[in-house]
């Protein structure tokens, strides 16, 4: 597309400032290189195969996702191969593992039940497909996983039982990548990462020992990017780097994706722009300008209250970016990306796995 400027488009929109998303990724890849462990970014978090490439071509080893929605966008783009990171329970979302291994997709899953291996396994025999499987090990979140080492290891030999391919372990510090205090995220992502490993080492007691250890996020990837044993890291945020984030590391990630907004109501104290809750989220907290100064009172659902310092000069008409606090579910209400470098609009990427929840 012709370059154009920002301030042609129809708001509310999503822009991504390329050069800090490319920013992201090197940086990113900067720190797993020489690693014994790699980058497999979880895919939750840019949603667009524009992103992904990016990051395989950048040396991440895999992409993760958490849908088999997002899977298929993958596999449409031929990127991968896939760590799902979760399970795929019941007939319908097994039939569609099925057809995506039928296709040769390289996809990998997160089992946790006995009564879900059974099931894959009959998918696998209906099929005459072999599915790959991980076990998800319960590191401390209490969301999803095994409790024992003596689980983990009876799970894995029902996969090798099953005709499954047995391929290794997953846990996530869900608990702790966003704890602001460094101290604190480091001490519970530790003991989370522990359990893993104790996981992993019962594993490799009985001849089983994992080929894939996938921990970690955005607020943990240093952290478990150098715990032994570890193999990979599945962080998603930090390639758009939101509010929320911005306030547990600072300065190591830029943040790419903002919401541009125009000011439709001016008033003495305070402003009203077109955005609210049907295009941006507020669950980590309010959204606010890059500088802070603006910040977003409140939202309703197609208003933001704009108050702070920078409201003052604001004119009906003038254009506010707005940072999200919480980028993945912002932009889950979004098409498309409004691709920006130096200011200019150069393109515009479709969100294409946007919505792909189940
Ligand atoms: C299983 C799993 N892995 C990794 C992540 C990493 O995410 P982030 O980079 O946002 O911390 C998430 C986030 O929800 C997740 O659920």
């Amino acid at each position: 597309m012709a370059p154009m400027h920002v301030n042609d488009l129809d708001t509310p929109c999503l822009l991504l400032d390329l050069e800090r998303v490319e920013g992201n990724i090197a940086a990113m890849a900067a720190f797993f290189e020489g690693k014994a462990a790699g980058i497999r970014p979880h895919f939750k978090t840019p949603k667009t195969p524009e992103v992904a490439w990016r990051q395989l071509a950048a040396g991440a080893v895999g992409i993760t996702v958490a849908k088999l929605g997002e899977a298929e966008v993958l596999a449409d783009a031929r990127l991968g191969p896939i760590l799902m990171a979760n399970q795929v329970v019941g007939r319908v979302k097994l039939d569609r593992l099925m057809t995506l291994l039928a296709r040769g997709v390289d996809i990998t899953v997160a089992v946790e039940a006995e009564e879900n291996i059974w099931e894959l396994a009959e998918a696998a025999k209906r099929t005459g497909q072999t599915p790959a499987a991980i076990i998800e090990v319960d590191g401390g979140m209490h969301r999803c996983g095994t409790a024992t080492p003596a689980e983990t290891v009876r799970l894995a030999q029902l996969l090798e039982e099953s005709g499954i391919r047995y391929r290794g372990l997953m846990g996530y510090e869900g608990h702790a990548v966003l704890l602001p205090d460094a101290a604190e995220r480091e001490s519970k992502a530790s003991a989370s990462l522990g359990i893993v490993i104790t996981h992993a080492e019962a594993l490799a007691e009985v001849g089983m020992a994992p080929e894939i250890v996938s921990v970690g996020g955005t607020g943990t990837f240093a952290i478990a990017g150098e715990w032994p044993g570890v193999t990979e890291i599945q962080a998603g945020s930090y390639v758009f780097m939101d509010g929320r984030y911005q306030t547990v590391l600072p300065g190591k990630f830029r943040c790419a994706l903002t919401l541009l907004t125009t000011v439709i109501s001016v008033h003495e104290g305070y402003a009203v722009c077109d955005a609210g809750l049907k295009s941006l989220t507020g669950e980590f907290g309010m959204p606010a300008s890059e500088d802070g100064r603006i910040k977003v009172r409140g939202l309703s659902e197609e208003h933001a209250h704009l108050v702070g310092e920078g409201v003052a000069g604001l004119r009906l008409g003038d254009r506010v970016q707005l940072v999200p606090s919480h980028g993945d579910t912002t932009l889950n209400l979004h098409d498309v990306y409004h691709v920006t470098r130096d200011g200019e609009v150069i393109d515009e990427w479709p969100i294409l796995a946007a919505r792909k929840f189940k």
